[in-house]
């Protein structure tokens, strides 16, 4: 079973200044960035996500604070991911389900996305999600 934890370690340049991480499209992570967006002052408690994407990849990274990810591929395969590097990116296919949780006091999630907002690619609703996911693998696709 192929793990959904994708974790990629991001160049880094350490200095007595301050360090310094960049990411270049098709070279640190696979696909090119179309979007970005970011998540900040999540409350206490809040839980975001609930949903999964048709096509959109995503890498996200904890640029402050920390945050988990719990990512599931509709067939019985859950998974909980903990981020608090702002030197680490999760990628998450397409096809993936994730819900956001734990936020951090100060916490900002970074994504980096490989298309533009289209709520048409969004499936919200689990049920649907793993209809979709069972139909896919039956297609062979
Ligand atoms: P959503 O993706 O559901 O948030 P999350 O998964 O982080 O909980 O988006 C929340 C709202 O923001 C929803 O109404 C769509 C809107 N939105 C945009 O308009 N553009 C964007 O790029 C994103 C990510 C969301």
């Amino acid at each position: 079973m192929k793990s959904l934890k994708k974790i990629i370690d991001l160049p880094k340049i350490a200095d007595p200044r301050g360090n310094l991480t960049f990411i270049e499209g098709q070279k640190h992570i696979p696909f090119d960035v179309k979007r970005v967006y970011y998540l900040y002052d999540v409350p206490s408690g809040a839980s975001r996500g609930g949903h999964a994407h048709i096509k959109l990849q995503q890498a996200v990274i904890a640029l402050s604070g920390s945050f988990e990810f719990i990512l599931d591929d509709g067939l019985g395969h859950r998974e909980k991911v903990f981020l608090n590097s702002p030197s680490k990116a999760l990628l998450i296919d397409n096809s993936t389900w994730r819900e956001m949780e734990n936020f951090s006091s100060g916490a900002v999630c970074l994504v980096l996305a490989s298309e533009p907002f289209e709520e048409s690619d969004y499936i919200r609703d689990f049920d649907a999600f793993v209809q979709y996911v069972q139909k896919a693998a039956q297609a062979g696709r």
